[in-house]
């Protein structure tokens, strides 16, 4: 059984785990990932394996801070602006890749660019502290399937694939990290995560692009996460979104006050309307409904401010076509 109390031994034991090329599964302040030595091919390997991840889909490097992110990755002046403003915490920014760094070219796939943040939470900062280099680190779930916000999550999709599954609780986001690509002049959210996209209009003082709204004019494609695929965050059970109510045979994910009662498996993801708190028992919310084997998993409306863009980015790639 993989997962430990995350104390002193176990942290700088799960730390030695890394550097031998094993795999350790740790909490952050969005949800678990998925660590392995950044520097070490065989072990990011092992992770594309362990996740079944399609290998055009590269990962985060995950840092102690801003210091280690500027050894692999070229800062323009706003870039670290958001450094500063934000980290630690829940934002990935894509920068450009500095050549000379020690990251394998497993965890960028070949790109130019990287993917670098340093995670908000202590147990994932000690073990980055104790490890010594930088850890690659996707979420904690199979490729596809809906992200770990419990240690519990990991052993579920992962069994004992991870040398360590630090347990550090509930993670408090329940959603990962929002992804700017920065390295340019223009900045765009790759994807919207539990860093609402607000917020970093207010310490840059202008809108920034969504995905969907910047096009390279060179070539009129669309800037995207490699690995933002149309299914994904995808219970067993198909999704229907924009539900008033569920069906006998459904279960329901309400979400505010005054929900109509349900017969079937029910969850509020909050019974009084805030996002944050919805966005916290998403995900944990579809593995329990999952879990009742229900025909479909009935869904109402989120608003789509705030957390709310996030939330329903989620849904929506959930309820895709698989
Ligand atoms: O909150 C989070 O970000 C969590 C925790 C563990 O840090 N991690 C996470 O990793 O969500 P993952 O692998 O599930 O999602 C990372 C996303 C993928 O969609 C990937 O395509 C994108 O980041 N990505 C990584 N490197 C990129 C790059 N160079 N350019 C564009 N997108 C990139
Ligand atoms: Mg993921």
């Amino acid at each position: 059984m993989p997962i430990v109390k995350p104390s002193p031994e176990t942290i700088s034991a799960a730390a030695e785990a890394l550097r031998r090329g094993e795999l350790v599964a740790f909490p952050t302040e969005t949800v678990y990932g998925l660590g392995a030595d950044a520097t070490n091919a065989r072990a990011v390997a092992r992770v594309f394996e362990a996740k079944g991840r399609p290998r055009f889909n590269p990962l985060i490097a995950h840092v102690a801070d801003l210091e280690a992110a500027e050894r692999i990755a070229y800062f323009p002046a706003h870039a670290r602006r958001l450094a500063e403003a934000f980290w630690p915490g829940p934002l990935t920014l894509v920068l450009r890749r500095r050549p000379a760094g020690k990251i394998c070219d497993f965890v960028t796939v070949g790109l130019e660019t990287i993917a670098v943040r340093v995670p908000g939470h202590p147990v994932a900062l000690a073990l980055l502290a104790a490890a010594g280099v930088p850890i690659a680190a996707p979420s904690a779930n199979k490729s596809g399937h809906v992200s770990p916000t419990l240690a519990q999550h990991v052993l579920d999709d992962l069994g004992d694939v991870p040398a360590f599954i630090l347990d550090g609780g509930p993670t408090t986001l329940g959603l990962e990290s929002t992804i700017l690509d920065a390295g340019e002049q223009e900045i765009v959210q790759l994807r919207a995560g539990a860093l609402p996209a607000e917020e970093v209009e207010r310490v840059l003082g202008v809108r920034i692009l969504r995905a969907s709204e910047a096009v390279d004019p060179s070539t009129g494609e669309r800037p995207a996460a490699p690995g933002q695929l149309a299914s994904h965050y995808a219970p067993r059970a198909p999704l229907r979104l924009g539900a008033a109510s569920a069906m006998p045979d459904e279960a329901l994910l309400a979400f505010g006050p005054g929900v109509a009662d349900h017969d079937g498996p029910t969850f509020n993801l909050s019974p009084s309307g805030d996002l944050v708190e919805a966005a916290a028992n998403l995900f944990a919310a579809l593995r329990l409904l999952d879990a009742a084997r229900p025909g479909a998993i009935a869904v109402m409306p989120i608003p789509d401010t705030g957390m709310g863009e996030a939330i329903n980015d989620r849904l929506r790639r959930g309820a895709a076509p698989r």
